[in-house]
């Protein structure tokens, strides 16, 4: 079965699935697309099938040139949400979310769905592959019953394997294809194969058990939820003592080795870092064991939106008027710089705050024009036209994220004062007695 396999990955013949055709599996599948494979994906969303057979991308920093040449041109990328094609394919790979529930549990039911259909079309000499973040134990303890109640035996009929995705969407610098890859397998000859399949895409990095990899995405992300945790701590503490935290980065930053510098902000967002550290919090318990430096990161950068909301009330008092019946504008409402994903952004928690304190809010976000509704929010707006809007319009605007593409000096004259939690006006030489850093 090894042998065939790996005969099939240096002859192309074999066919790769990706179940979860989303910020992961999308430009997974573009890099075995561009690797002369053919792809089959999979997803629950009829909406995504449709946009993918007929060569529309939905996701913005993923131009929709690959889909006509490998849908349209080539016909090597299918996608379907008929589920039994599975049995077409050789190697299946799970890219669904996992989120948290509202009580910051782990929500493994994408992952264990996926899995029941897999074990119901699973035959011999196939090769299943986790990528979602989750806590260590997942692929052995949760998955491998599952495939194995079909009969079939991993590292006999079939291999089982967990290798962490690393996309960071919008990194002009990193993607898929140049971000070396942890795999992991529950057999050796698992690993041999999936090394493989994965070193015809990306640097391998082989681990020796799939705890392992699912460990090591977990330490990645608590790494950074940390260190952000500390800088936004140090942030409130050296604002009291009227201290730039901006300038201090900056000056620490110069030291060549044994600092990294990572950067203050209005909250977490996305759908790892705010995440993916609770999902060890969650099976360390079983180990009667406390993660605190994720709870305490956790504490402090989920304060971090209520820390903005008093800065604007402070900048708006100074101007003698209340958050009450206040105009505010929200600036940038995706997680991050250049991207069109929402999801766990601070914005939502920011705009939230501002309208339960009687403020009427708006937003600008060249990348969501349509606020979409999440679970737990649904603001029914949309995108301002910001060149269109008078000067001093707005009693505030809060800078929450800095995309590159907003003209900042326009932002600066439609407000009477601006919040900038991201010191982008500094960074791009605007300098005005309007703006107050949060
Ligand atoms: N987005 C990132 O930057 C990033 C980075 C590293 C790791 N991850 C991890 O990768 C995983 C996927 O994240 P994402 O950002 O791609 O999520 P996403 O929401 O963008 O995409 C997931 C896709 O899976 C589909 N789906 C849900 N249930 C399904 C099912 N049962 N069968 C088939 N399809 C199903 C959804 O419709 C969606 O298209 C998560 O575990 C996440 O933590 C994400």
């Amino acid at each position: 079965m090894k042998a065939k396999l790996i005969a099939k990955i240096e002859t192309r013949e074999a066919v790769i699935g990706v179940i979860g055709l989303g910020y992961v599996g999308l430009p997974l599948a573009r890099e075995f697309l561009k690797k002369n494979f053919t792809v089959l994906g999979f997803d629950v969303d009829e909406d995504k099938v449709v946009k993918i057979s007929s060569g529309e991308s939905y996701i913005k920093h993923i131009g929709a040139d690959f889909l006509k040449k490998y849908v349209t041109e080539l016909g090597t990328f299918k996608a379907t949400h008929d589920f039994s094609r599975l049995r077409d394919v050789d190697f299946i790979i799970i890219c669904v979310p996992t989120p948290l529930d509202d009580h910051y549990n782990p929500d493994l039911s994408y992952v264990l769905d996926s899995t029941r259909v897999i074990a119901e079309y699973l035959h011999r000499g196939q090769v299943v592959v986790l990528e979602s973040t989750t806590y260590p134990g997942t692929t052995e303890a949760e998955m491998l019953p599952i495939l194995e109640s079909s009969g079939l035996k991993a590292g006999e009929d079939f291999y089982l394997g967990y290798s962490p995705e690393r996309e960071d969407p919008g990194n002009k610098e990193f993607a898929t294809g140049n971000i070396p890859k942890v795999v992991s397998a529950v057999t050796g000859n698992g690993l041999e194969v999936l090394s493989r399949l994965y070193s015809q895409i990306v640097p391998v990095v082989p681990v020796s058990s799939p705890r392992v990899a699912e460990a090591c995405k977990i330490l990645e992300n608590t790494y950074r939820a940390v260190n952000i945790a500390l800088v936004n701590e140090l942030k409130m503490i050296f604002d009291r003592m009227g201290i730039d935290i901006w300038e201090v980065i900056e000056a620490a930053k110069t030291k060549p080795f044994g600092f990294q510098p990572f950067y203050p902000g209005p909250g977490l967002g996305g759908h790892c870092i705010p995440i993916d550290p609770f999902y060890l919090t969650w099976k360390a318990k079983e180990y009667d064991v406390h993660t605190h430096f994720i709870e305490l990161a956790g504490e402090i950068n989920n304060t971090m939106p209520y820390y903005v909301i008093e800065k604007v009330m402070k900048a708006l008092n100074a101007n003698k008027q209340s958050m009450v019946d206040a105009d505010i504008l929200v600036i940038g409402v995706a997680y991050k710089p250049d991207v069109d994903d929402t999801r766990e952004s601070p914005a939502l928690k920011v705009m939230d705050l501002l309208i339960k304190e009687g403020a009427r809010v708006a937003y600008y976000d060249p990348h969501i024009p349509v606020m979409p509704k999440t679970r737990r929010y649904d603001f029914k707006l949309r995108s301002v036209p910001l060149k269109q809007i008078d000067e001093d319009h707005y009693d505030a605007a809060v800078i929450v994220t800095d995309h590159s593409d907003i003209d900042y000096r326009q932002v600066l004259a439609k407000a009477k004062i601006v919040i900038d939690t991201r010191n982008v006006l500094q960074h791009m030489g605007i300098k005005s007695d309007k703006v107050r850093k949060a």
